[in-house]
């Protein structure tokens, strides 16, 4: 079982939500071509979900990785929806380009156990390494993702436990773009993850409420972050959307301040986002997303650019980033 301080170099890992044709149609050969980018690039943690495109990303994963060694890396799913074989007309949302398959939100012991029976054979292969319980929070389930956290208490968490228990699967918890059911979970007796995905929340652009509790919580108990979205979804760099929606003014303002002293120290912002995800010693790893090969270099390459502190000075000094974060080591 590939664990993953083993199989991750410089904390950096892939993330496949693009690859489900996340707000565009992304051709087969680009996103298996992203993929191999990511391989050839060193890069050996993968994570997706049964979500992302209704299957697709799981499938065009597998088709890559199915041709490497299962030993050298580490893979990551999600349960908590089921991908049914009902299809539905696709509205506007996150996966419009995806699959169109009708999906059911299920956090229930049966369901999880049947969500990764599906994802291995998305995956094609016969085991997994981590497994996060998918968005029980606020931002898609509403008021309802009390009781819904309350279904994963006692249907996914008891499920996963186990799992880690008998050594199936290395590591488990939540994978959400909100701050509250990590935090829910640590404080949790009985059984309580070991791993979790903090997507949007740990970010240079997004840290302040990460940094009051669950990023304390996580070194405390010795509960591994994994760090998603680490541009927010893409509006750090000049994408078109802020954690998947459209950029709120005060965001827009606050890109353009980082872009000017980026700018000044001859930084580039993906380089800082990615640096300052790492820095805080919670952070097991960042798994930034993409569809195109291209953007597999520049991603390893910014890990390792050299930043100079009069960088990191002049946020703290414009108040752009907290002076409790941790911050990588200055030139
Ligand atoms: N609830 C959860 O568990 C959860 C939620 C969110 C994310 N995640 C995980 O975290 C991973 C990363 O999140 P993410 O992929 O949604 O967002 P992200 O890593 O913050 O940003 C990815 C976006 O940045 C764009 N980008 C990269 N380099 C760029 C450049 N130089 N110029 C302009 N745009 C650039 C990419 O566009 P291109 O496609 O054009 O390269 C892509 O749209 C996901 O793939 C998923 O594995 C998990």
């Amino acid at each position: 079982m590939a664990n993953l301080h083993q199989v991750l170099k410089n904390k950096i890992g892939f993330g496949t939500a693009p690859l489900g044709n996340m707000f565009r149609e992304i051709p087969e050969a680009e996103a298996l071509g992203t993929v191999e980018a990511a391989w050839n690039e060193g890069i050996r943690y993968f994570d997706t979900a049964p979500f992302y495109g209704a299957g697709l990303a799981e499938s065009r994963l597998g088709e890559v990785l199915s041709g490497k060694n299962r030993d050298e890396y580490a893979l990551s799913t999600k349960v908590g929806r089921l991908i049914l074989d009902e299809e539905e007309e696709k509205g506007s949302g996150l996966f419009t380009h995806g699959r169109s398959n009708k999906i059911a939100t299920d956090y229930t012991a049966d369901a999880t156990l049947r969500s990764i029976e599906e994802s291995l054979a998305r995956l094609k292969t016969d085991r997994l390494d981590f497994v996060f319980i998918h968005d029980t929070s606020r931002d898609f389930l509403g008021d309802e993702w009390v009781s819904k956290f309350d279904e994963a208490r006692t249907g996914a968490f008891r499920v996963l436990a186990r799992l880690q228990d008998e050594g199936v699967i290395s590591g488990w918890g939540l994978g959400v773009n909100t701050t509250e059911p990590i935090e829910l979970a640590m404080d949790m007796d009985g059984a309580a993850p070991t791993m979790s995905l903090s997507a949007t929340q740990y970010t240079l652009l997004q840290h302040e409420r990460a940094l009051q509790r669950m990023m304390p919580a996580a070194l405390e108990k010795g509960v591994g972050i994994v760090v998603g979205g680490p541009y927010n979804s893409g509006a750090l760099l000049g994408g078109d959307y802020f954690d998947y929606a459209e950029i709120p003014p005060q965001i827009k303002e606050r890109i353009s301040r980082l872009t000017a002293i980026a700018g000044q120290h001859e930084v580039s912002l993906k380089a800082a986002a990615l640096q300052f995800s790492t820095a805080h010693p919670a952070v097991a790893a960042v798994i930034p997303g993409s569809s195109r090969p291209e953007r597999i270099a520049e991603d390893i390459a910014a890990l390792q650019a050299p930043i100079p502190r009069a960088f990191w000075d002049e946020l703290l000094g414009n108040q752009l980033i907290s002076a409790q974060a941790p911050l990588p080591d200055g030139e």
